[in-house]
């Protein structure tokens, strides 16, 4: 062999050598993270939510991986709070539905028992006329408080602010709920008071009281008490209203807020109430940069109390 053919020789296996080191870095270091990259973006694509691409985050490619991997994640966070809310919707259409139908069956009923005949029964008919009636009222407090929670949710009720003197709506409060008080023989309180003036929307605060005092009294056998109290801290009011009633289960106590949630199902619609009351009480609070929370024992009673910012 010449000089010539053994140095060619040698510079085609010098290169071929180089080739195949390149080959060899150039499918470890690009092909390899590419192709796991794009599997990965391929999978996602076809709506598999979970997948992620797994490469030593310190590289170049790594890099893009977890880059990859966080939007995955947060699309995946998108998804299932879409389909909360969905969920959420859906159970709020079913419960209305359920909650309408029932007085308007019961009203329906006792047209038509009127209407074949019953209109001639002096004895009992005013008796059917006034389901009618009730059922009538029921409905539309159902509605009237679905308009308000819509109302609160989409902004359309912003609190008019302005210093409220908390004992004085108490007071009127106490009166309007008197009469069904004194009806169960129940002493209703109002403990006297020295606080600052509240900032708050007067209407939406009598609403809260009147909710939380509504309550206390129809969850309140017969001869118990109900108090009222405040006093303020540190720029704050807290407002207790305290009962000797039924009282709520503790497992039960997390979701009493939740909007048409009644421990007790049948005697609360027997009282007229829809579940609505204390998230109505709930958004008003959290739109007022107040919060309610709620104790209580089984057979010894409750203690609501509220917090709300002092005017001054
Ligand atoms: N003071 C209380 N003592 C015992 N249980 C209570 C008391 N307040 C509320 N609850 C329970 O919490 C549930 C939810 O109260 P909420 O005021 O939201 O609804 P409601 O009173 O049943 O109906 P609505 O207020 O819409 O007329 C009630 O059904 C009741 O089971
Ligand atoms: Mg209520």
């Amino acid at each position: 062999m010449s000089p010539s053919t053994a140095f060619a020789a040698g510079f085609a296996i010098g290169t071929l050598a180089m080739l195949a080191v390149f080959a060899f870095v150039f499918r470890r270091s690009f092909s390899r993270p590419l192709s796991a990259i794009s599997q990965v973006a391929e999978q996602l694509a076809r709506g598999e939510h979970g997948a992620r691409v797994r490469l030593p985050p310190a590289t170049r490619f790594g890099r893009l991986g977890t880059t990859l991997n966080l939007l995955a994640e947060r699309f995946q966070h998108d998804i299932s709070e879409l389909r909360r809310l969905e969920q959420i919707r859906k159970e709020f259409v079913a419960n209305v539905s359920h909650e309408l139908r029932t007085p308007l069956a019961t009203i329906k009923a006792f047209a038509e028992t009127l209407h074949s005949g019953a209109v001639e029964d002096t004895e009992n008919r005013m008796e059917f006329i006034q389901e009618i009636e009730k059922n009538a009222d029921r409905m539309t407090r159902l509605v009237d408080d679905l308009l308000t929670i819509s109302a609160l949710e989409s902004g359309k009720l912003p609190p008019a602010f302005e210093p409220v003197d908390l004992m004085r709506v108490a007071r009127e409060v106490v009166v309007g709920l008197m009469p069904l008080a004194q009806k169960k023989m129940i002493v209703l309180r109002l403990e006297p008071f020295d606080i600052p003036q509240v900032r708050a929307d007067k209407g939406q605060l009598k609403q809260v009281l009147t909710n939380l005092l509504d309550n206390a009294v129809k969850y309140t056998a017969e001869k118990g008490t109900v108090r009222l109290t405040a006093s303020a801290q540190n720029g704050r009011v807290t407002v207790k209203v305290e009962d000797t009633g039924c009282g709520i289960p503790g497992q039960e106590l997390p979701r009493i807020f939740e909007r048409f949630y009644r421990v007790d199902k049948a005697r609360s619609r027997e009282m007229g109430g829809t579940g609505l009351g204390l998230s109505i009480v709930k958004h008003i609070l959290e739109l007022h940069g107040g919060s309610v929370g709620v104790e209580s024992a089984v057979g010894r009673g409750s203690t609501f109390r509220f917090t709300l910012p002092s005017a001054s």
